[in-house]
């Protein structure tokens, strides 16, 4: 494992990342940018799946903020890899990077099991609250750690 870091931070990717003058913003940006498509259309979903705007049918919701969701997810995703390249061993035995990854593969275990089985035309009400109200605590809890990672 520490090789593979070692090797991943030799790339001249890596050293792009550490010594581009505006790479690093650059892409911390688009990190930044992604985070805020993916947490936005999330929030405003899971917050009808709890039972605000009820009017508003919920499979409409779904297909607009859906696909808005999983851009910004690709978009953090390919920049948080980009920033984790800048100083790889560091960050991998960070245990607050440790904790954002994991709670990122929970968040998505989430979003996925509620819409491959029962889905969410078919699921029941209390099962609909319930994965908004876990999906909006792990999320909360990813935004503030990634913020975190800065400060320790
Ligand atoms: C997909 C959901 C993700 C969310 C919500 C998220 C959230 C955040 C936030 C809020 C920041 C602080 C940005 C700033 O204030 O400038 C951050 C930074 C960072 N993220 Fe993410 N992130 C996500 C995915 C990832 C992934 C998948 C990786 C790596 C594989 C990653 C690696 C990083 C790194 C290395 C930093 C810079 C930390 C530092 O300042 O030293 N992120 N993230």
């Amino acid at each position: 494992m520490a090789e593979l870091l070692d090797w991943l931070a030799a790339t001249p990717l890596a050293e792009w990342m550490r010594l581009s003058r505006w790479g690093y913003a650059a892409v911390n940006a688009l990190h930044v940018l992604g985070i805020a498509l993916l947490v936005g259309a999330i929030a405003a979903l899971d917050l009808r799946l709890l039972g605000w705007r009820r009017r508003l049918p919920l499979t409409q919701a779904a297909r607009l903020l859906q696909p808005i969701a999983a851009t910004g997810l690709l978009l953090a995703l390919g920049a948080g890899c980009l920033l984790f390249l800048a100083d790889p061993a560091d960050y991998a035995a960070m245990p607050l990077f440790q904790i954002k990854l994991s709670l990122i593969a929970l968040a998505l275990a989430n979003a996925l099991a509620l819409n491959l089985r029962p889905g969410i035309a078919s699921a029941t009400p209390r099962r609909l609250r319930l994965s908004a109200a876990l999906s909006l605590l792990l999320w909360l809890a990813i935004l503030v750690s990634g913020r975190f990672l800065a400060f320790v």
